[in-house]
């Protein structure tokens, strides 16, 4: 059986999904055609295998069997997609920025549709575990979940660990093809933050914009923070985290200190993965990070599923629960042009707020400065920030903190 796809979006990920469509076997018992692809500037373009058009209407007349999205941003992705919902044609879609914002509205519009919403894609696409999980209600009854979901940072983080500074490892990365040229998104934390929110649609029936998550980037953390992490028994990571209950949740994106047991520790360079508090215990997936050819064949994955094993999405309602603080322990970095406090005298300032130290590496010079690093119990950001505002009024020294977490069974 053939099955006609339109495209919206010849970028990156469309013309690597016309491309890979193009090599199917013939044997196959579906095979996809691209029947046309919707650009910006059709006109001033050819492509000898896809029909270009600038026009959505044009390619949603033609009636395809099902629609592509990996146009990236909000519009006019967000009314072509609803446009084609509402005339009963089902949606693969890749983008993650679209879905963190109007996931609900989509899930609904697919719902009335009785058609399927596939965005496997969306989330660490070269691991298809959204679409494995959908179709088992009660193992994926899952409570919280941490992941590194950025293939970038991952990678930077990596590459700093070994020595690097920031910027080389980034421009490095870019030269690989593993960052975008403009790579503030992965950095800042934004693309995981839209991730996440992708994230507690699915498992936690939470619709969470990413700008009310808790956000960190990379950009603070230097070479020298990783030896105290692997004296502290553990590394940094980039990561995404959230746990929630019938009434409450609380999460945050970005750099974490994890202990070694923790599986996403070992997660080295562009890998990914998850893992997932659920009812059968913690699941962990993993697998490389996604880049255009990786994220076609999951995008047509989801296409041939769309067809031969369509599914609406069953919970298109959101849940309205309270977001909580979150506890964690910290991973801290004091530097001073002067002399630190006396570790007995600082875990003593910092015990008088309620926060208490765990473990402290040696005082080291760094840039002429005194730096030390300490891991916390856990307590809140509120408490742990007014703590460390008393140490600097006390002791002049500035504060770099990022949250620390174990492995789940610690
Ligand atoms: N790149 C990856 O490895 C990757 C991995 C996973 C998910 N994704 C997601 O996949 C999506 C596409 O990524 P990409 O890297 O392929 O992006 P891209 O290279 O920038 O391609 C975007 C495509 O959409 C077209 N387009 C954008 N706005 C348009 C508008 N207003 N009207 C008509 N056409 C428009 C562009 O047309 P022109 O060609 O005329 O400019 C271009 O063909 C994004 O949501 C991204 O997050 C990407």
């Amino acid at each position: 059986m053939e099955i006609r796809a339109a495209l919206l979006g010849f970028g990156n990920v469309g013309s690597a999904i016309a491309r890979l469509a193009a090599r199917q076997p013939r044997s196959a018992s579906h095979t996809i055609r691209i029947v046309g692809a919707l650009v910006r500037h059709s006109a001033h373009r050819k492509h000898a295998d896809v029909p270009l058009t600038s026009n959505p209407a044009a390619l949603l007349d033609a009636g395809p069997d099902v629609l592509i999205e990996v146009l990236g941003g909000l519009e006019p992705a967000r009314t072509i997609v609803l446009e084609a919902l509402s005339r009963r044609i089902p949606v693969v879609t890749a983008n993650k920025t679209l879905l963190a914002e109007h996931g609900a509205e989509l899930s609904q519009a697919a719902v009335r549709g009785g058609v399927p919403l596939y965005y496997e894609a969306s989330v660490i696409a070269g691991v298809p575990f959204l679409g494995t999980l959908a179709r088992r209600p009660l193992t994926s009854t899952v409570t919280a979940l941490t992941g590194i979901v950025n293939g970038t940072s991952n990678y930077v983080l990596s590459q700093v660990n070994r020595g690097a500074d920031l910027g080389s490892a980034l421009a490095d990365a870019q030269r690989q093809g593993f960052a975008e040229p403009d790579p503030s998104k992965d950095v800042d934390g934004i693309d995981a933050a839209e991730k996440l929110a992708v994230l507690l649609q699915q498992f936690a029936q939470l619709g969470v914009r990413p700008r009310e998550i808790e956000i960190g980037g990379i950009e603070g953390l230097t070479a020298a923070d990783f030896a105290p992490a692997r004296r502290f028994g553990g590394t940094l990571k980039p990561v995404v985290h959230a746990e929630w209950s019938n009434t409450t949740w609380s999460g945050f994106v970005g750099p974490a200190f994890v202990t070694w047991g923790n599986p996403l520790a070992a997660l080295k360079g562009t890998a990914n993965g998850i893992s997932l508090r659920s009812v059968s215990g913690d699941l962990l997936f993993a697998g490389p990070g996604a880049g255009p050819d990786v994220t076609a064949a999951t995008v047509l994955d989801d296409v041939l599923e769309a067809v031969a094993n369509p599914r609406t999405p069953d919970s298109c309602r959101h849940r309205t629960i309270t977001q909580i603080p979150l506890s964690t322990k910290w991973f801290v970095r004091l530097t001073s042009t002067a002399s630190l406090p006396d570790g007995a005298d600082l875990a003593d300032l910092l015990g008088s707020y309620g926060v208490w130290v765990q473990q402290t590496s040696s005082t080291e010079a760094q840039h002429g400065k005194d730096a030390r690093w300490l891991l916390t119990y856990a307590c809140t950001r509120h408490r742990i920030e007014r703590a460390l505002a008393a140490v600097s009024a006390a002791s002049t020294c500035s504060a770099f903190l990022i949250r620390a977490l174990e492995a789940p069974s610690e």
